[in-house]
């Protein structure tokens, strides 16, 4: 499909992408009031299927819940358009944006109506961060994650993405392909988009819950895939551990798995094809393509 789909889907409605406009005083545009989620559709050989679908709607509607957005819609409607718009686009290998915002056109931080707008985009998007195979160099973002005391790191809300902005901006703009974000005490948090994992002496670990990030989907598809004879352990992870680690990878929907060879000139061990950021990789695609059978439940064919 091209990068600009034919079709959208828009408040319960199938509209041609040019005809899907939305006024410049909304509310969602000056004040960051929406939220979203990310989910991918990938080829199978029983035909395109999307990958946790339902998860994904779960985490749509609680990052609603916690903004008090009421989407006037159940979690079922929400799904079934998502398979409908997906299934008109001609999903194979695509992504697919819910997107959830308030729409009042009055100036004023309060939305004075409760008016949301939904809308679901079918788009292209190939591999995130380029190509992979010798993992990326990525900076320690001198912006620090923002706390949970201060916003809802379990929300994807779409005023939170500024900090993800500023800190993917100024790794790119010293010539990194992406940041880690920190928290306020120095931990490691994730990426602007996408959870973190590191590897030491052939343990897999990853920032614990209490950590402000996402509780990404991949994060737990990685956690259930790795099972318990490679059990990944979950805690808070200190700078100087995530430096002197052998490895480490990002895990999010648009990032898939992408090992990281670089963090601010400390050079990492994941460009080894024999490594477990690879390996991990390796099965991840594995599952998202449909090719292990004991994770085929997590795909949603769309024929
Ligand atoms: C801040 C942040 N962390 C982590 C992730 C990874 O989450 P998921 O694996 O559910 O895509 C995302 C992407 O949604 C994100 O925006």
């Amino acid at each position: 499909m091209p990068e600009v789909p034919k079709t959208v889907w828009l408040n319960g409605k199938i509209k041609k992408f040019e005809d899907a406009n939305i006024s410049i005083l909304s509310h969602g545009l000056h004040y960051g009031t929406g939220i979203f989620e990310g989910i991918r559709s990938y080829k199978t050989e029983d035909g395109p299927a999307i990958f946790r679908l339902d998860d994904h709607v779960k985490r749509f509607f609680q990052s609603a819940r916690i903004y008090s957005m009421n989407l006037n819609r159940s979690e079922n409607e929400i799904r079934e358009a998502i398979l409908d718009i997906s299934i008109k686009n001609n999903a194979d290998d695509s992504y697919i944006r819910p997107l959830a915002f308030y729409s009042s056109t009055k100036l004023g931080l309060h939305p004075s109506d409760p008016d949301i707008t939904i809308a679901i985009i079918v788009s292209r998007l190939d591999l995130y961060m380029g190509k992979t195979n010798d993992g990326i160099r990525t900076k320690i973002s001198p912006w620090r994650k923002i706390d949970s005391t201060a916003l809802p790191s379990m929300a994807k809300g779409t005023g939170q993405y500024l900090s993800s902005y500023l800190s993917s901006r100024d790794a790119k703009m010293d010539g990194y392909n992406e940041a880690i974000l920190l928290d306020r005490s120095g931990y490691v948090c994730e990426g602007p988009g996408e959870n973190i994992f590191s590897v030491k002496n052939g343990q897999v670990y990853t920032p614990s819950l209490e950590s402000p990030i996402l509780a990404g989907i991949t994060r737990d598809t990685v956690i259930k895939i790795m099972g318990k004879k490679n059990q990944v352990v979950e805690k808070r992870i200190g700078l100087s551990e995530l430096l002197t680690s052998d490895e480490a990878f990002f895990a999010g929907t648009a990032a898939e798995i992408t090992p990281i060879s670089e963090i601010s000139g400390y050079k990492l061990n994941s460009s080894n094809p024999h490594s477990i950021s690879n390996k991990v990789k390796s099965m991840y695609f594995d599952v998202v393509r449909g090719k292990n059978g004991k994770f085929k439940s997590w795909l949603t064919y769309l024929s």
